[in-house]
């Protein structure tokens, strides 16, 4: 099938475009390379084997959606493309929500327009907000998120809700991922974030690779196991695997499905450390600093939803997860300006 996959060069796009050709499906990749780079597509070509058609462009412009649903016989919709950065959508909320809603609003007229009717949205475990109980489960309330980029994705998911309800014809999952890290490992494609990374992952590792000092440890007094916040990490390739079996068992079920990406694990951010440090065989520098405004304890997945319904879990461990970023890090110093 071919897949049309908004965001494509983008670190979990890219993924899920190598992810696609393996399953046999066929991406098409839109991106207007706000947050990528060009380069990703001659790596991606090079896992899959063949030219990969990459047209640069913005989800916001019907014209050139238009335009590649005329070309391509498209059965369904990866929609990656968003502005992601948290502390960034609370200085610009309305760039946020331009791209973020405005943008898949847009996408969902054009493929309604062309007859397309499957969607999957890359939404976000940012929608439970603090939660009440760990671990989450889909049914948990949703809604009472902290920033902009969170209340995008949450309003983006009411407005998926209400369109499938009118339009029960429509397939439309709704992927919430909690903690990607990782990379391929290939170390061809991974993580590039510009400017001072916010997440700890690409932190870590531009810490260890020496672009950075020291890692900054947000709080150490938390109500968790050593003190420090706990996530759920879950490997970039398990997380575009779930992709691939959404489209594949849901692809074909109208309705609004909705699943936690994630591992159901709780690991902390010293543990994270150690697993590092592990890898590297060294001790990595970190100094312990007050809690980030806005940060949770503890977050991490209930799985069983997307284990029965998908028959799909993650199988990368920690140790792959931290191997494959150092990994990645280590090939490309310099992100893909390497
Ligand atoms: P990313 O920034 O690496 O990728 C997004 C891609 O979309 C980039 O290539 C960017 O150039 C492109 N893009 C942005 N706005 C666009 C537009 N208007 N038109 C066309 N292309 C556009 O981010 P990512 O980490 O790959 O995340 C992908 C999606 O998953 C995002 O929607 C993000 O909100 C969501 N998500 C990510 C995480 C995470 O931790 N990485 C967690 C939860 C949800
Ligand atoms: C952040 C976003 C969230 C987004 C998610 C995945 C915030 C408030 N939330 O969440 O909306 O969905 O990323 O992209 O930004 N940490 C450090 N030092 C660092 C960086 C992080 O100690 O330099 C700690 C944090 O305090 C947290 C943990 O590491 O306990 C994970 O942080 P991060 O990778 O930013 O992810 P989230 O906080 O889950």
């Amino acid at each position: 099938m071919k897949v049309l996959v908004t965001g494509g060069c983008g670190y979990i796009g890219s993924h899920a475009c190598v992810a696609l050709a393996a399953a046999g499906h066929e991406p098409i990749v839109l991106d207007n390379f706000s947050n990528s780079n060009p380069k990703a597509v001659g790596r991606i070509e090079k896992l899959i084997g063949r030219s990969l058609v990459v047209y640069q462009g913005d989800i916001r412009d019907r014209l050139v959606l238009d335009c590649i649903f005329e070309q391509h016989r498209i059965g369904a919709v990866m929609h990656f493309a968003g502005l992601k950065a948290v502390g960034e959508s609370v200085a610009k909320p309305l760039e946020y929500y331009d791209n973020n809603l405005s943008g898949t609003l847009n996408l969902l007229a054009a493929m309604r327009a062309a007859h397309i009717y499957r969607l999957i949205f890359s939404s976000s475990a940012t929608v439970y907000g603090d939660p009440l109980t760990v671990p989450i489960s889909e049914t948990a309330q949703t809604g009472a998120t902290t920033n902009p980029y969170g209340t995008s994705k949450h309003m983006v998911e009411s407005c998926l809700r209400d369109f499938s309800a009118a339009n029960p014809d429509w397939s439309i999952t709704l992927l919430r991922y909690f903690n990607p890290i990782g990379a391929h490992p290939s170390g061809l494609i991974g993580e590039d974030p510009t400017g001072i990374p916010n997440n700890l992952m690409p932190f870590i590792t531009q810490v260890a690779i020496g672009r950075r000092d020291t890692l900054s440890i947000f709080g150490n007094d938390y109500p968790t196991h050593d003190g420090t916040g706990v996530r759920d990490y879950i490997h970039v390739q398990d997380l575009v695997e779930g992709h691939v079996a959404a489209l594949e068992e849901r692809g074909n079920v109208s309705g609004l499905h909705v699943y936690n990406l994630g591992t159901g694990n709780g690991v902390s951010v010293l543990d994270m450390v150690a697993a590092m440090n592990k890898v590297l065989g060294r001790e990595l520098p970190v100094r312990i600093e007050p809690r980030r405004a806005g940060d949770i304890a503890q977050c991490f997945a209930e799985v069983d939803k997307a284990e029965k319904e998908l028959g799909w879990s993650a199988n990368h461990d920690l140790m792959d997860m931290v191997e494959h970023s150092w990994n990645w890090q280590q090939r490309n110093p310099n992100g893909y300006q390497s």
